[in-house]
């Protein structure tokens, strides 16, 4: 998602430096970038070596006037690069967070700016999907959050607001879904396919649940569904067996190859 993310940025004007500690990480999301622009130029979109001229490949985290993070779902993690950025930014610097569900007030209160810190939150395939949840922490200022929506707007996206609460309102809705999808597959109450023939067709879903996990990342998912549960305490949001089997096993959806199904 960082790479969609770097996209529509440097699409609308601005540029962009990339980080990811994982070797390669860049390059790949180059690549995915390149290729995404090229569908988007035959269609009348910005020439792609415009854009992507606009995006500096960056082997630290280096000072800019936002930060936007999309990594791995995991609290401390995220936490430590809130710490390194907040060490690095002008203090006048916005540090936002693509997070799915982790509370945009913890990772402030790793700054020492937590009105300048907020939830940026993407949609994938980020270069498509229109929505950016924008999600307050307990100390985010009206100013931070105007700048934020008035960014949102001129990346061509709709902004909408939610409060910090576990997976917010997004992942709330998708991942109960997306969960019982999985349950009903477990049961054997019908095939993967026929599960998502039923939601694409029956609710005009554009991708089945199933489909749409391995989108996602079944990992992603089940990390999600944990924050849900621990955060919200009801069984109801534990994460089914089988999709933290699948992420045991290394199936974890388009992005290993392997998920619900094969790629
Ligand atoms: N970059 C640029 N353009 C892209 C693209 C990309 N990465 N992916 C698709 N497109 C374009 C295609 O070129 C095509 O354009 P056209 O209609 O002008 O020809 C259009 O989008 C549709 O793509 P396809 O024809 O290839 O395939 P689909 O019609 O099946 O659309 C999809 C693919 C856009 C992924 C669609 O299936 C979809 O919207 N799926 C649902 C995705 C969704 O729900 N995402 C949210 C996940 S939740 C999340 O991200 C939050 C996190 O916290 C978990």
């Amino acid at each position: 998602m960082g790479g969609g993310i770097a996209q529509v940025v440097a699409a609308s004007g601005r540029r962009v430096s990339l980080h990811d500690a994982a070797p390669g990480a860049v390059e790949r999301g180059l690549e995915t970038m390149r290729k995404s622009l090229t569908r988007l130029a035959d269609k009348g979109g910005a020439d792609p070596d415009e854009v992507l001229a606009r995006v500096a490949p960056a082997e630290e985290i280096v000072a800019a006037d936002l930060m936007i993070e999309a990594v791995v779902e995991d609290a401390q993690v995220k936490e430590a690069i809130f710490r390194a950025a907040d060490a690095v930014f002008p203090p006048e610097a916005i540090l936002a967070s693509n997070t799915s569900s982790i509370p945009i007030t913890s990772l402030a209160a790793a700054t020492g700016r937590p009105d300048r810190v907020i939830g940026m939150h993407f949609f994938n395939p980020v270069p498509v999907l229109k929505l950016v949840e924008v999600i307050r922490g307990l100390d985010t200022s009206d100013e931070t959050a105007a700048a934020i929506t008035t960014l949102a707007v001129d990346l061509g996206k709709t902004p909408a607001e939610a409060r910090d609460f576990p997976g917010f309102v997004s992942n709330r809705i998708l991942m109960p879904f997306i969960n019982e999808a999985a349950y009903a597959l477990l049961e054997g109450v019908a095939e993967a396919e026929a599960i998502d023939t039923i939601a694409t067709l029956g609710f005009a879903h554009p991708m089945g649940p199933l489909a749409l996990a391995d989108l996602i990342g079944l990992d992603t998912c089940v990390a999600i569904m944990e924050v849900l549960h621990q955060g919200l305490g009801d069984p109801k949001y534990a994460p089914c067996p089988l999709l933290r089997q699948y992420v045991q096993a290394g199936r974890l959806g388009r992005k290993s190859g392997r998920g619900f199904y094969t790629y």
